[in-house]
């Protein structure tokens, strides 16, 4: 038995050697060689920029695809009850598909997600303009935000995980946004399968900032969300205005189709919310307050087993089931992407916060450094 793990040792180890000659941008590490990451070329830009397309993956079965366009988390690989690895986030197999339009799948989101009603706002007494570009709103940062831009990557390897962390200086007046604004977002895959975002933001002029991360999540792989089982830390949500803007109100969700404090499947009362496009598409409080790194949501999809956990510092969450996918995008596997086919948990503080003095406030100032830790932690029951 010594000689045969002495022999198996020496092998791994000349196993390892030759793949990190082989391949010098792969990296492996985290104790035992139990997560890696890799480069390799997604794409090119129409100028001749190439995306890179970094793979991290663990031995419990989970593998993470993110790309320097964007930021954005491609593919996401869990195993099912059984152990077998299904991508659970909607997206497509091609750059040309990210660059043309979609609705943010995968995207990282700023430099402020969710509505800013009219596209207007003022800070410390000047008057902001910025792009319309939802019905009479800003949305998602704008025409060209951070979702649109290519971004720096680097890979890590160390106890945490495999990670990569990106890197983007978003120009002073970019977007109509005042301040230099460097961003990082590190995606981290861990070895007890947590998909960790963490973002910093530092400005050289007092800028809104409200960063997210806009997958679109469906634990069974393909057909609709609504058996998913959902429990959401909240008591409270923003209710909003027929543009999506919120009115103000934080509201409780005891006894109306808000309520998902206990365990409900996302269809049970989704038709109570009538209107166009119809679905849940509200911010959550939550009840952590934002205070520290808490659970905010727990997602079980019944058939595979597989289950989701968000855990996070920020004080929000908008969740959004996918009311306006409608059948015209095509995404991997072939997968025709129909309403309710994914839902979202962004992580983030309340839309139209720069309106509204009552919630948290979403400026950062020079000398100031923005934190957001969101982890999706998955497993199988
Ligand atoms: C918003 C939705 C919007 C979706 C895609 C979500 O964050 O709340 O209203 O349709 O993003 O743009």
């Amino acid at each position: 038995m010594k000689g045969r793990s002495w022999f198996s040792s020496i092998c791994v180890l000349l196993v390892s050697i030759m793949i990190a000659l082989a391949a010098p941008d792969a990296l492996s590490g985290a104790g035992a060689g139990t997560v890696s990451v890799k480069r390799t070329q997604y794409g090119k830009m129409p100028d001749g920029t190439v995306i890179d397309q970094y793979t991290l993956t663990n031995l419990k079965g989970m593998t993470a695809k993110v790309i320097t366009y964007g930021a954005i988390l491609t593919e996401l690989r869990v195993p099912d009850r059984k152990g077998r690895p299904g991508d659970v986030v909607l997206g497509f197999n091609r750059l040309a598909q990210y660059l043309s339009d979609h609705p943010y799948f995968g995207s990282t989101i700023g430099r402020v997600a969710n509505r800013i009603a009219r596209g207007k706002f003022t800070l410390d007494g000047k008057e902001y303009t910025l792009a319309i570009n939802n019905g009479p709103n800003h949305l998602h940062g704008g025409l060209k935000g951070f979702n649109r831009v290519v971004w720096k990557a680097e890979s890590i390897v160390n106890d945490d995980g495999a990670s990569v962390r990106f890197t983007y200086l978003s120009p002073d007046g970019e977007e109509g946004y005042p301040g230099n604004l460097l961003v990082e977002v590190v995606y981290t895959l861990s070895a007890q399968n947590e998909l960790k975002i963490q973002y910093t933001a530092t400005t050289d002029k007092a800028t809104p900032v409200n960063l997210t991360n806009h997958s679109y999540f469906n634990l069974a792989g393909n057909g609709d969300i609504l058996g998913h089982v959902l429990m959401l830390a909240a008591d409270h949500y923003t209710p909003v205005d027929d543009t999506l803007i919120p009115t103000g109100e934080i509201k409780a969700v005891k006894d109306t189709p808000m309520d998902f404090t206990t365990p409900t499947p996302i269809g049970a009362r989704i038709d109570q919310l009538t209107g166009d496009p119809g679905g849940y598409d509200h911010n959550y409080v939550l009840n952590s307050g934002g205070k520290s790194l808490a659970l905010a949501a727990r997602v079980l999809e019944p058939k595979s087993g597989r289950v989701m956990e968000m855990y996070t510092t920020e004080p929000g969450v908008q969740f959004y089931t996918g009311n306006f996918l409608d059948g015209t995008l095509r995404g991997k596997r072939g997968i025709v992407y129909k309403k309710h086919y994914g839902f979202c948990l962004e992580a983030d503080h309340f839309p139209d916060a720069v309106h509204h003095p009552n919630f948290p406030s979403i400026i950062l100032r020079p000398g100031q450094t923005y934190h957001q830790l969101t982890i999706y932690k998955f497993s199988a029951e």
